[in-house]
């Protein structure tokens, strides 16, 4: 594929927004809100239905937001996600398309990869990973459901497992088991019973270390307790590899596969989330589906100006590379929703954490900063000090949803807490509290988030904000002019702790540094 042209970090566009940046780094927001206080609101927040993202309170003005929307437009940013939607090969180190749209299309959706129609395809997998996660549902001897399985055949089904808990209407428990710990299987294994347990092996390659360690632990504990000819029903797996899942010993009908061109970290859509399927049902699955078709159609569709992920893509790019800020907190004022940062995490650094231009140079400017976060309030009780009076700025996404996650008597008290204090730490991180008796209490303010307002913490409205970061981060990668959808960074602390495991088996020192083989030979006691 040829090369799209991307952003001009030397041009004239570039430099123009260096000069707002060291002109805005000097003004506060308290003062660009009082220059035309009702104009900033609207100009600076994009609404779509269900879901309100009020960026007013960063630090922008309309001449460096005109200029941003320039920069997007010189970079042929348009043309990149009409080549994502076309299904061209734009992950070009790994040869593959981009195409996990397609996995909450429907019928009406003309997917294509390479030309060919994906849509038969991943409507009549998604048919049967759906008809059997209802069955799971309905079966009385399941009670627990595992998934094992890591980064992104782990963190998306978990995290929106927990966001969704409230949909489960009497479905079985879901665990997650990820780490190679063998301590992490044995914490979950203690509250389950190998006749009530359905293990879901979920692992696109079916050959990573931590998941199939699992699935053998898994595969032995059961053994121990049931007759070989009753494991059978009691393993399922999700796999890009399924010859490989039937190899382990799974039933070939209870194998459900994938395409190349869905990246590990994009899957959950299809069926890697099979554990989310059987913790909610069918139904709630597709309305998590659609709501993320919701949020592509937009994209697809939408001009620069008021495109959502371009425009929160322009904001990340304004902190990171313009405003100079390294971090990016990510501020959910959900308590069901505490795993979302560390799901993003994996989204955004593993697809953005990148040092390599498309052509192969070293890039010149910033790339991926650091996302970290926590569910408010709790984090209001954690590092929030930090993000108030800290010598750092880090900006903050606030994310918080109208209607309770709660039906509990009293819930709707608690619920008017917790907003306040979402629109309460936005308030407080931007205007400071310049006078004070004493310089302790003083707070410089002038700190930007971007506040996000969702109508409730439900299928439909997380489809929406999980999608709407999938393409903040693939737009971002464009303007960096990076490949968003390859890992390689992942690669070689995977090739170094296999030849220390070699290293230890052979007992041989091997080829390392000093530090690393006082390590090894401290650690190496027989019971490794
Ligand atoms: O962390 C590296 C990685 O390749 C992720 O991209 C992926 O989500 C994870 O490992 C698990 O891979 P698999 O699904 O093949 O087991």
């Amino acid at each position: 594929m040829t090369l799209l042209k991307t952003a001009d970090w030397s041009g004239a566009t570039a430099s123009a927004l260096k000069q707002h940046a060291e002109r805005l780094k000097s003004v506060h927001l308290r003062d660009l809100f009082q220059e035309n206080p009702e104009q900033r609101i609207h100009q600076f927040s994009i609404e779509q239905p269900g879901l309100l993202v009020d960026f007013s309170k960063q630090r922008l003005d309309g001449a460096a937001w005109t200029e941003l929307k320039r920069f997007a437009e010189e970079s042929q940013l348009q043309e990149a996600i009409a080549a994502l939607f076309a299904g061209k090969a734009i992950n070009e180190t790994e040869g593959r398309a981009v195409m996990h749209m397609a996995l909450r299309g429907t019928a009406e959706d003309d997917y294509r990869v390479e030309g060919q129609p994906v849509m038969p395809g991943v409507l009549s997998v998604r048919k049967a990973f759906l008809a059997f996660a209802d069955q799971v549902r309905a079966r009385e001897d399941i009670r627990d459901v595992v998934n094992i399985g890591i980064g992104g055949s782990d963190l998306g089904p978990l995290m929106v497992t927990k966001a969704l808990r409230r949909f489960s209407n009497g479905g079985p428990r879901l665990h997650f088991v990820s780490n190679v710990d063998p301590g992490h299987m044995e914490a979950v294994l203690a509250n389950c019973t190998p006749e009530n347990t359905l293990f879901v092996i979920v692992s696109k390659t079916f050959t990573t270390q931590e998941t199939m360690t699992n699935a053998h632990l898994a595969k032995a504990w059961m053994a121990e307790h049931l007759p070989a000819e009753k494991l059978v029903g009691h393993f399922a797996a999700v796999s890009s590899a399924p010859e490989r899942a039937q190899a382990f010993g799974i039933e070939p009908d209870w194998v459900f596969g994938f395409e190349n061109w869905v990246g590990g970290r994009y899957s959950m859509w299809g069926p890697v989330g099979l554990a989310i399927a059987c913790a909610v049902g069918s139904q709630s699955f597709e309305a998590f589906l659609s709501g993320a078709r919701a949020m592509d159609l937009h994209f697809r569709t939408c001009p620069i100006e008021g495109n959502l992920p371009i425009a929160m893509a322009l904001v990340g790019i304004w902190n990171r590379n313009f405003m100079g800020f390294s971090s990016h907190a990510v501020l959910p004022y959900a308590q069901d929703l505490d795993r979302f940062p560390a799901y993003l995490q994996q989204a955004d650094m593993e697809s953005n954490g990148k040092r390599t231009t498309r052509t192969g140079e070293e890039v010149g400017h910033e790339t991926g900063p650091v996302v970290w976060g926590e569910a408010g309030t709790n984090g209001q009780h954690a590092f929030y000090q930090l993000l108030h009076q800290g010598t750092e700025i880090h900006p903050a996404d606030i994310i918080a949803f109208q209607q309770p996650m709660s039906d509990a008597p009293g819930a709707a008290d608690g619920h008017r807490k917790l907003l306040a204090n979402a629109i309460a730490q936005a308030e407080a991180l931007m205007m400071g509290k310049p006078e004070a008796d004493s310089a302790h209490r003083k707070f410089p303010g002038n700190r930007p988030t971007t506040f996000m307002a969702l109508e409730a913490l439900d299928p439909y409205h997380l489809g929406l904000l999980v999608a709407l970061h999938e393409h903040r981060i693939f737009c971002q990668g464009v303007l960096w002019n990076i490949f968003s959808f390859d890992q390689w960074g992942v690669e070689l602390g995977k090739v170094l702790a296999g030849q220390i495991l070699s290293d230890w088996a052979s007992q041989s020192p091997g080829l390392h540094d000093a530090s690393t083989t006082a390590l090894m030979l401290r650690f190496a006691r027989p019971e490794n």
